[in-house]
């Protein structure tokens, strides 16, 4: 397919365009699930070999005490009490044994025996059933190097009474020794055969299609305004194709808004150069305005000083513009700070500027500290209250029922678990439909004549940064209140 193509970024080494996408096999999935899935397999076999083996010693023993059973039962009913030499040397090696012995009732009766090595070092007892003690007996037997001697008996079945041998364990060894190889051969078989299998299906059902997602993003990451790198989605109705159709719609998402951003951005240029050029116009206009004032004509020197307010706001408003443009947020440097004393500075410098007396309550308990960047709260709070001095400064003396004199700015938090709550709040005119409509996008709520509506924008933004929000809590005709909520590290 087209999209899986890579393409090296300008200046980038082929090779390292390989790089992300293309994984290593032994590194990738695919060599991690052949070398897991012969690894289980193999683990399967173990805990299958364990009681086959012990069961194979089970099944050697009983056919040998069955061997001996029928050769010896023809000479159990004859009146002679022993075997012929020969006859007992047939049977001992037609057994592999030391000695064969026949109890029925209280009698036992040897039939044939040979010379012992030593005494006995272990009983088997076949009548009885213990899996646990059958495969550690298996199991010391493949690994000891050493010979034993062993007694082993169980049921006759042809008649009532029980058959002994007596035998070294070096042929039971030799068996089980040749059993486990080709146990052990066949599970390395099976496990390969096996693993190839799970590889090849897993491959094609997951290693390849993700292979085909992640080389799609990585080419995607390189060129993301190139639609044509979109990725295809198959018809797949599982986990898979739920991802390729979403990485579809989020590319496909995403190649629009890039494409909308450089529009907004080439927008943004233009519209600065234009400000700018409006700048240097207003400014001549200002030199001319200032001249004109200066007649002593009594029409003029009623209109002047307005056409100047008029052309110092719009040059402010240019410039306001201009700096919102080029400006781009620090993150903020968060660091504990006394918030009570913070707010004692909004207030200084709120004085230096308000156009109306103001009376400002700071509630901030004296000895509260949160953690944030001092600068960037402070210029938050001061928009808020700067705000709320502008809309006292809108409302005429005793109208509205408030008299001038009673300008309230109160500024309160709260520690809430893991955040903090400032409110700043006044009880000027409250705000229209209008202004609440685009409060906190740039230049979006702006009611305020002369105001250029990014104050609000500015302060949601350096709060998101925080990772905190802010929020209009109320506003009526007896007040605004907003509300900032920050996040704040567990005490
Ligand atoms: N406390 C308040 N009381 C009444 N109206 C308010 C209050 N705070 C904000 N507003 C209204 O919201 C509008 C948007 O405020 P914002 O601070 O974003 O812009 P601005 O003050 O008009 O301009 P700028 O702050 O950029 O100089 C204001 O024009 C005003 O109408
Ligand atoms: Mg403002």
């Amino acid at each position: 397919m087209q999209h899986e193509r890579q393409t090296a970024a300008p200046g980038q080494a082929p090779g390292a365009a390989a790089g992300e996408g293309d994984v290593r096999l032994w590194r990738g999935l695919s060599g991690k699930l052949l070398v897991l899935t012969a690894a289980f397999v193999m683990i399967a076999e173990v805990l299958i070999f364990v009681p086959s083996v012990a069961n194979f010693r089970n099944v050697w023993l009983q056919s040998h005490l069955d061997t001996a059973e029928a050769a010896s039962i023809v000479f159990l009913d004859t009146a002679d009490p022993m075997l012929s030499e020969m006859a007992q040397r047939q049977l001992l090696r037609a057994t592999g044994s030391l000695a064969v012995v026949i109890r029925e009732g209280p009698t036992s009766r040897m039939m044939a025996s040979d010379n012992m090595p030593g005494p006995v070092d272990a009983t088997i007892d076949l009548t009885r059933m213990d899996p646990v003690g059958a495969i550690a007996s298996a199991l010391s037997m493949i690994v000891s190097p050493q010979m034993h001697t062993y007694r082993v008996f169980g049921r006759m079945k042809s008649r009532d009474g029980e058959i002994e041998l007596v035998q070294t364990d070096a042929n039971i060894r030799a068996a089980l020794l040749i059993y486990s190889r080709n146990v052990l051969l066949l599970s390395l078989a099976i496990s390969l055969i096996t693993a190839t299998l799970v590889f090849l299906a897993l491959y094609v059902m997951i290693v390849r299609p993700i292979r085909r997602i992640s080389g799609n993003m990585t080419a995607f990451s390189r060129e993301p305004d190139n639609s044509a790198l979109i990725l295809t989605p198959s018809r797949r109705a599982d986990e898979i194709g739920v991802a390729e159709r979403r990485l579809a719609a989020f590319e496909q998402d995403l190649g629009q808004t890039l494409r909308q951003r450089r529009h907004l951005a080439d927008l943004g240029l233009a519209v600065s150069k234009i400000n700018h050029d409006l700048r240097n116009i207003l400014a001549s206009a200002q030199l001319f305005t200032d001249r004109i004032s200066r007649l002593p004509d009594p029409t003029v020197q009623r209109v002047a000083p307005k056409l100047i307010r008029a052309i110092n706001r719009a040059i402010d408003y240019t410039h306001s513009v201009l700096a919102y443009g080029r400006a781009v947020e620090a993150p903020p440097e968060r660091r504990r700070l006394a918030l009570s004393a913070l707010v004692e500075d909004v207030h200084d410098l709120l004085g230096e500027e308000a156009e109306t007396h103001l009376l400002w309550v700071n509630e901030v308990p004296v000895e509260m500290e949160i953690e944030a960047d001092p600068e960037q709260l402070l210029r938050v709070l001061l928009n808020l209250a700067r705000n709320s001095a502008q809309a006292f400064a809108r409302r005429p003396a005793g109208r509205d029922g408030a008299p001038a004199d009673d300008n309230r700015v109160t500024v309160s938090a709260t520690r809430l678990g893991a955040k903090v709550q400032l409110r700043v709040g006044d009880n000027g005119p409250g705000m229209s439909e209008a202004a609440r409509e685009g409060l906190f996008r740039a230049f979006g709520g702006s009611t305020r004549p002369g105001g250029t509506g990014l104050g609000l924008a500015i302060a949601a933004e350096l709060v998101r940064a925080h990772g905190g929000r802010i929020a209009l809590e109320s506003t009526s005709p007896q007040g605004t209140v907003f509300l900032i909520e920050l996040p704040q590290p567990a005490d």
